[in-house]
C-alpha cells in the first residue's frame, strides 16, 4: 500500500534528478572542474591565455588592472609578463589582430571571449571540451577540425603541448561511420594529465573573466554562512537560557 502511494513521488524525484544532471552536463561535455578559489590556476590560465590565445582573441570587457587586482598580480608583473600589445594598464584586453584581418586569415573573425564561458551550453565545460576536441583533418583549410564545433575555423593552437590528435572511426548500429575516439600521434610535449591541467587553467581563467564579480560573491558567501552558523549557536544558547527557569 505505502509503496503504491510513494511510487509516483519517487518517480517524480528520479525524473527531476536525471533532468538536473542532464541540464548541468550539457550533453556529451567533459567536466572542467573549474575553481575560482584556486588563484594559482587562474594565474597560470592568464599566462597561457595571453601566450596562446590573445594573438587572435580579445577580452573586450576585461581590463588589465582589474585582472591584476583579482588575481593577486602587481602592475609590473602584468605589464611585463602578460601584456604584449603595449596597451595601458587601465585598458581593456584587446587582441593586436584587427577582426577584419582575422576574418581574412581564418574565414571567420575570432570572436571576443569575454563571455564565452557563460554563453555556451554547459558553461565552462563547453570551452574545456572544445580545447580537447581538435583533430587533424586535411580537408579543412587550417588542417584541423573539432568534434564539438564541426568545421571550426580555429586551428589547434595547443597542438605542440597536446600532440597531434587523430580521429579513430567506428560504425554505429546502422553501419554509418562516425568518430569513436582519438589517438595521439605523435605525442605532445605534455602528458595527457598535464595537458588537461593546462586546459583546465585556461577554462578557469575564462570562467573568471565571464563574471569577475563571482569571485567576490563566493568569498562573501562563506562569511555569510559562517555568520549564520554563529548566530544560530547564539540563538540556541539564548533559548536554553530562557527555558531554564520554565522547565
Ligand atoms: C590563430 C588564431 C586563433 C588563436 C591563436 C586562437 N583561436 Fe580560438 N578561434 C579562432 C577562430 C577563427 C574562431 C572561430 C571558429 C569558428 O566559429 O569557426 C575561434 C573560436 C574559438 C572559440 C569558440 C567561440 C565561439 O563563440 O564559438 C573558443 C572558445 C576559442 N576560440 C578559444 C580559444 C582559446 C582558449 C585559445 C587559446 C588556447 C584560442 N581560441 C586561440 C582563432 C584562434
Amino acid at each position: 500500500m505505502t509503496n503504491r502511494i510513494l511510487a509516483p513521488f519517487v518517480a517524480l524525484l528520479l525524473g527531476v534528478a536525471s533532468f538536473a544532471s542532464q541540464a548541468s552536463g550539457g550533453g556529451g561535455l567533459m567536466e572542467s572542474h573549474v575553481n575560482l578559489g584556486d588563484q594559482a590556476s587562474l594565474q597560470r590560465g592568464a599566462k597561457y591565455f595571453m601566450n596562446y590565445c590573445a594573438g587572435c582573441h580579445s577580452l573586450g570587457y576585461q581590463r588589465y588592472s582589474r585582472m591584476a587586482a583579482d588575481l593577486g598580480l602587481t602592475e609590473d608583473e602584468v605589464q611585463t609578463w602578460l601584456n604584449f600589445t603595449g596597451a595601458k594598464f587601465g585598458d581593456t584586453m584587446k587582441s593586436a589582430m584587427a577582426p577584419a584581418d582575422g576574418a581574412a586569415f581564418f574565414g571567420k573573425a575570432p570572436p571576443d571571449l569575454s563571455l564565452v564561458a557563460r554563453a555556451k551550453p554547459g558553461g565552462p565545460d563547453w570551452t574545456y571540451t572544445f580545447l580537447k576536441s581538435f583533430y587533424v583533418d586535411d580537408s579543412r583549410p587550417s588542417g584541423w577540425n573539432n568534434t564539438l564545433l564541426p568545421g571550426a575555423s580555429m586551428p589547434n593552437v595547443l597542438w605542440d603541448l597536446q600532440g597531434t590528435q587523430r580521429a579513430v572511426y567506428g560504425q554505429d548500429e546502422l553501419g554509418a561511420e562516425h568518430i569513436s575516439g582519438f589517438q595521439l600521434a605523435p605525442a605532445g610535449r605534455l602528458s595527457a594529465e598535464e595537458y588537461d591541467g593546462v586546459v583546465r587553467d585556461i577554462t578557469n581563467f575564462l570562467n573568471y573573466v565571464g563574471e569577475p564579480a563571482a569571485m567576490k560573491r563566493e568569498a562573501i558567501g562563506i562569511w555569510v554562512i559562517l555568520f549564520l552558523a554563529v548566530f544560530t549557536f547564539l540563538a540556541w544558547l539564548l533559548k536554553a537560557e530562557y527555558w531554564r527557569d520554565i522547565h
